[in-house]
């Protein structure tokens, strides 16, 4: 495997300790203006990591979000399986799954990113073993994994919870089946996509998600010599086959990263021309900020964001699996409800316990009332800077929009789960005239 390009080294463990430590100190007030390239997606480039694993065969994803600490996290637990995995600075992920060495997902891994469950599926139907400790991630619910393990059951894996272990085997290969899915799982969907283009026979998913990444990672393993059928739609029907093959594989940008920059660009003010954006991946954030006043145009990949001095007003929302509005931008467009004229209504049905950012929300002085899975925001003529703390991945990044706009000095402590899901974020926010350092 050649690396030309600068090889990024993975070491997981040193990178999340450093951060825990590391705070980000920002000082509000100050518009954005210039452009920001949008990196790949990074919940399809996990998935697309993991894929690697149903082939022998190098693959090749261009346009990876390779300094991101979950990417990282995924070439350590690969790694640990036996492939070759190479992150290289110009975006590039080189995997190479020639054999599989172990098939065990160690808890030091695991932990901390709960995408590693994903290795079930891949691992199962090409070498009928797998075992995976149970996944931590972020801190938003309960997040079981039952669905995933049902329907792999369904296919012919015996699976047993053994000291925080799954414990996944299928001696004589997974077959195909009929999945109803009783809820809409991103990832569950993903793990029987895979699994199925190895199993014997065909295997029907109901109820499927229909997310972009999803659709992103099928496109690549129907390029791999997968038959899947029904892409984006609530049903896949999915015919194994015997081998699947290498290829190159652009990954798609990451909608949840450009929806993150608009909404920086409402609560701030000025102009911002976002690079590598599919527009079409983010019509329910679009809308509500045009009818709440934002200016926004495509202009061939590029998409322009432009807020010329007038006060937003405040809109309902409810997350929904896609094509609802994103739950990963919740949290986001709270903090921006937070500085709207008039109310808004945001209503999470994804996640129990996605509002963790309200208590911090609170102390920047914002106007939040919580009862069950809605919140009430009373938008205020302004925030002012606190020391406030980071929960999960969103949420950190919706506190940092908020230090954007704030009276004074913001000091977001536990940054950590940024670096797991932003990329440059520091370095992006300040090329448009942010005042943000890392301390
Ligand atoms: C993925 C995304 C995450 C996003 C979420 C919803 C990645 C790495 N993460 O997470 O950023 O917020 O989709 O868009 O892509 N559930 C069960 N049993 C299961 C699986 C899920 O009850 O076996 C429930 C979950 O608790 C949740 C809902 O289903 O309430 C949706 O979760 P799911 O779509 O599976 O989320 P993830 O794939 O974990």
């Amino acid at each position: 495997m050649s690396a030309l390009a600068q090889e990024i080294i993975v070491d997981p463990n040193k990178l999340s300790q450093a951060s825990e430590l590391q705070k980000m100190v920002i000082k509000g007030g100050n518009e954005l203006n210039g452009r920001i390239r949008i990196s790949g997606a990074k919940n399809a480039a996990l998935k697309h990591m993991v894929a690697c694993l149903l082939t022998d065969e190098p693959v090749n994803l261009e346009n990876c979000p390779v300094n991101l600490g979950d990417i990282k996290m995924q070439a350590a637990v690969l790694k640990t399986l036996g492939a070759e995995v190479v992150l290289r600075e110009d975006g590039m992920a080189m995997i190479h799954a020639k054999a599989i060495e172990s098939h065990v997902a160690p808890y030091d891994l695991v932990r901390k990113m709960r995408a590693s469950v994903l290795i079930l599926g891949p691992l199962l139907a090409r070498y009928g073993k797998a075992e995976v400790s149970l996944p931590g991630g972020c801190a938003i619910g309960t997040r079981p994994i039952d669905m995933h393990l049902d329907a792999l059951s369904l296919m012919g894996a015996e699976i047993k919870l053994d000291g925080g272990y799954v414990k996944a085997e299928a001696p004589n290969g997974l077959k195909g089946a009929e999945i109803n899915f009783s809820k809409v799982s991103v990832g569950a969907t993903e793990n029987i996509m895979m699994a199925a283009t190895l199993a014997k026979g065909v295997t029907i998913i109901n109820n499927a998600a229909r997310e972009p990444e999803i659709v992103d990672q099928g496109e690549a393993l129907i390029k791999m010599g997968a038959k899947i059928e029904g892409l984006g739609t609530a049903r896949l029907v999915i015919e194994g086959v015997e081998k699947l093959h290498g290829i190159t594989h652009e990954i798609v940008p990451d909608r949840i990263e450009a929806g993150t920059y608009m909404i920086a660009v409402a609560m701030t003010g000025g102009k911002v021309v976002l690079e590598n954006v599919r527009p079409e991946h983010l019509t329910t954030l679009i809308g509500p900020l045009k009818e709440a006043g934002m200016h926004i145009e495509q202009d061939g990949k590029d998409l322009i964001v432009e807020r010329n001095g007038v006060d937003l007003k405040g809109f309902d929302i409810m997350t929904e699996p896609h094509p609802g509005f994103p739950t990963d931008l919740q949290a986001q467009l709270m903090s921006l409800m937070t500085i709207c004229k008039g109310a808004g209504m945001i209503t999470e049905t994804i996640f129990e316990n996605r509002f963790m950012h309200v208590p911090e929300l609170i102390r920047m002085g914002a106007e939040i009332t919580v009862h069950g899975n809605s919140a009430l925001v009373r938008g205020v003529s302004g925030l002012k800077g606190a020391e406030v703390m980071a929960t999960d991945l969103r949420a950190s990044v919706a506190l940092v929009l908020a230090g954007l706009v704030a009276e004074g000095e913001t000091v977001v402590n536990r940054i950590y789960h940024l670096n797991r899901g932003y990329e440059k974020l520091v370095e992006k926010l300040s090329a448009c005239g942010a005042d943000i350092r890392l301390a």
